[in-house]
């Protein structure tokens, strides 16, 4: 008899890059992923720095295109309007296994043309490809990803666990 395989309640990473905000795709995309019936539990909107970069694509750090990369990833390569990107955290059953399904292989050029990549996606001139959503692609990276871009203050749920630090001559930002 085939053994169904066990479902897992996952959470993921997604963030939808400068391209999808430039080809006016982000609602687009944002209703593909509703198939996957998950639910939202953070949602932002994000400038990248080479700081944050640097953590988020840590493995890539060395890499001779990281460069070009960056300044795709951060929207430099389209101007200031453009230079932004729209970061969730997903949550439900096989949320990560279902949101990649949707995006399609990384390269674009590989990617299935029904995903998400695969109809919008490009190679730019740069070599750099142009995919238009970032995925977590384990538990381990949704952790890992999900607490760089996100402090437990902005996700509604308590997804891992927390401590309440007191930090003196902190400064923030509050309305005047
Ligand atoms: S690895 O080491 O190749 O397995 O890296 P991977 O985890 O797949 O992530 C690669 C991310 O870099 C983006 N990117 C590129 N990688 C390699 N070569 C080129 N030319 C390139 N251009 C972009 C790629 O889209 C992956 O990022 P995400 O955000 O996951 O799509």
């Amino acid at each position: 008899m085939k053994r169904k395989s066990k479902k897992r309640h996952q959470y993921t990473l997604i963030i939808l890059k400068p391209d999808a905000l430039v080809k006016s795709l982000t609602g687009n995309i944002l209703t593909r992923l509703s198939e996957a019936r998950l639910r939202i539990i953070a949602a932002k909107v994000v400038r990248v720095t080479p700081e944050l970069a640097k953590k988020h694509y840590a493995h890539l750090v060395d890499k001779p295109f990281f460069n070009d990369l960056y300044e795709y990833f951060s929207g430099k390569i389209y101007g200031p309007d453009y230079e932004r990107v729209l970061a969730f955290v997903y949550e439900g059953e096989d949320a990560i296994e279902r949101v990649r399904k949707i995006a399609g292989a990384t390269n674009p050029l590989e990617a299935d043309p029904t995903t998400i990549r695969g109809a919008y996606g490009r190679i730019n001139k740069k070599g750099i490809m142009e995919n238009l959503i970032h995925c977590s692609d384990s538990e381990e990276a949704a952790e890992k990803e999900i607490k760089l871009w996100f402090s437990p203050d902005e996700i509604i749920e308590e997804i891992y666990p927390t401590k309440i630090v007191v930090e003196k001559n902190y400064k923030r930002r509050v309305w005047a």
